[in-house]
C-alpha cells in the first residue's frame, strides 16, 4: 500500500465484513465500519463505527465522507432501495468492492443475475472505479447444520452427494482487501470459490473431525426440506431454484477457480481447515456467552 487509505466496510459485523475489517486493519488501513447500532456492533479497537443504515442514503452520506475505497455488500434479495444506497456511497468516487455471487454470468440474460447482477450494474453505472468479487458458497452457510449437530450429532438434509466449491469468509476478505489496499484491481470480476469439490455429506464428516466425535449425514426427502424451506425464507421459487441448483451438483460439481491464490499470493483455505476454525460453533459442550453468535 503507497499512501495510507481510509475504507468505509459495510456489513462489518458480519461474517465476511468482521474478516475484512481484521485484514484491513493488519494492512495498516484506516476503517470505517458503517453499523447499525454501534453500541453492540463489538468491533475491534482501532476501528471508528458509524452508524447508517443501507436502506437509508441520508445516513450513508457522512460515513462515506473522505473515503478511499467502500466493501460493499447488500443485505436482501430485494435491490428496492439500492439505487439510492449506490449513489451515496459512490458520490465521492470511492473505489468500490462489491460482495457479489458467482451465479452472476456476462453471457446470460439480466434478469437471471438476481439482485447481485442488478447491484453491479447499478455500480458500474455509478462512475467510481469498481471490483467484484463474485463468491460461490459460503462455508458459513453450514452454521446451519451448528444446532442439528450439537444436539443430534446428525444432519437431515437432502443431497449428500452434491458436491460444492465453498469458500471460506477469511479467503474472500482477504482478496477484499487486496482489492481494497492495492493496485490493478479496478474493472475486475473475480470468480472466488474454495481450492477444491466436496460433498455435502463429507463436510459433514469433516465436521465431525474438526469436534471430534462423528457427525451422520441423513438424508430426507425433497418435498419434507422443500416444505422447511419455504418457511424459512418464504420466497418458493426461490426455493425451487435453489433445490433444482443443489440437485445438479450431484452430477455435476461447482466450478472451482484459483482466484484467491492468484490475487493474495496464497491458496484458497478448504474446507477441512474451515471446519477446524469453527470448531466451536458445532461443538456439544456449552459455549460460553461472549463467543454465542447473535440470531
Ligand atoms: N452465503 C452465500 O453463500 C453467499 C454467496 C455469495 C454472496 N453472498 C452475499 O454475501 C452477503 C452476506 O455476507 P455475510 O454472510 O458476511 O453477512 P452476514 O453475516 O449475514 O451479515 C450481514 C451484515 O450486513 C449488515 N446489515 C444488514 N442489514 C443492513 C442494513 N440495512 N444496513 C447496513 N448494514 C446492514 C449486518 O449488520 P447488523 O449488525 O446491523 O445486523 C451484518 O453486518 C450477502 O449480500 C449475500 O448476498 C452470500
Amino acid at each position: 500500500m503507497g499512501e495510507r487509505r481510509t475504507i468505509l466496510v459495510a456489513g462489518a459485523t458480519g461474517k465476511v465484513g468482521r474478516e475484512v475489517v481484521a485484514g484491513l486493519l493488519a494492512a495498516g488501513a484506516g476503517v470505517r465500519a458503517l453499523v447499525r447500532d454501534p453500541d453492540h456492533a463489538n468491533l475491534p479497537e482501532g476501528v471508528l463505527a458509524v452508524r447508517g443504515d443501507l436502506g437509508n442514503p441520508e445516513s450513508l452520506t457522512g460515513a462515506v465522507a473522505g473515503v478511499d475505497g467502500v466493501f460493499l455488500l447488500w443485505p436482501s434479495f430485494d435491490p428496492q432501495g439500492a439505487p439510492a444506497a449506490v449513489d451515496a456511497l459512490t458520490a465521492g468516487g470511492a473505489h468500490v468492492v462489491y460482495l457479489s455471487a458467482m451465479n452472476v454470468r456476462d453471457d446470460q440474460e439480466a434478469s437471471r443475475n438476481g439482485v447481485w447482477g442488478a447491484v453491479e450494474r447499478l455500480v458500474e453505472g455509478s462512475g467510481s472505479t469498481w471490483t467484484f468479487l463474485r463468491a460461490g458458497g459460503f462455508a458459513t452457510n453450514t452454521l446451519e447444520w451448528a444446532e442439528q449437530i450439537r444436539t443430534t450429532g446428525t444432519v437431515r438434509w437432502v443431497y449428500g452427494d452434491a458436491a460444492r466449491s465453498l469458500i471460506h469468509e477469511r479467503d474472500i476478505a482477504a482478496v477484499a482487501v487486496r482489492a481494497l489496499t492495492g493496485d490493478g484491481h479496478a474493472g475486475r470480476k473475480y470468480v472466488l470459490t474454495g481450492p477444491a469439490t466436496v460433498t455435502q455429506a463429507e463436510q459433514v464428516r469433516l465436521i465431525g473431525e474438526a469436534v471430534g466425535r462423528p457427525v451422520r449425514w441423513v438424508e430426507i426427502p425433497v418435498e419434507q426440506a422443500r416444505r422447511e424451506l419455504v418457511a424459512a425464507w418464504g420466497d418458493a421459487g426461490l426455493v425451487d431454484g435453489s433445490l433444482a441448483y443443489w440437485s445438479g451438483l450431484v452430477t455435476e460439481p461447482e466450478p472451482v477457480t484459483g482466484t484467491v491464490q492468484e490475487v493474495t499470493g496464497t491458496p484458497a483455505r478448504g474446507f477441512r481447515e474451515w471446519a477446524a476454525d469453527h470448531r466451536a460453533d458445532f461443538d456439544a459442550r456449552p459455549v460460553p456467552a461472549a463467543r454465542r453468535r447473535r440470531p
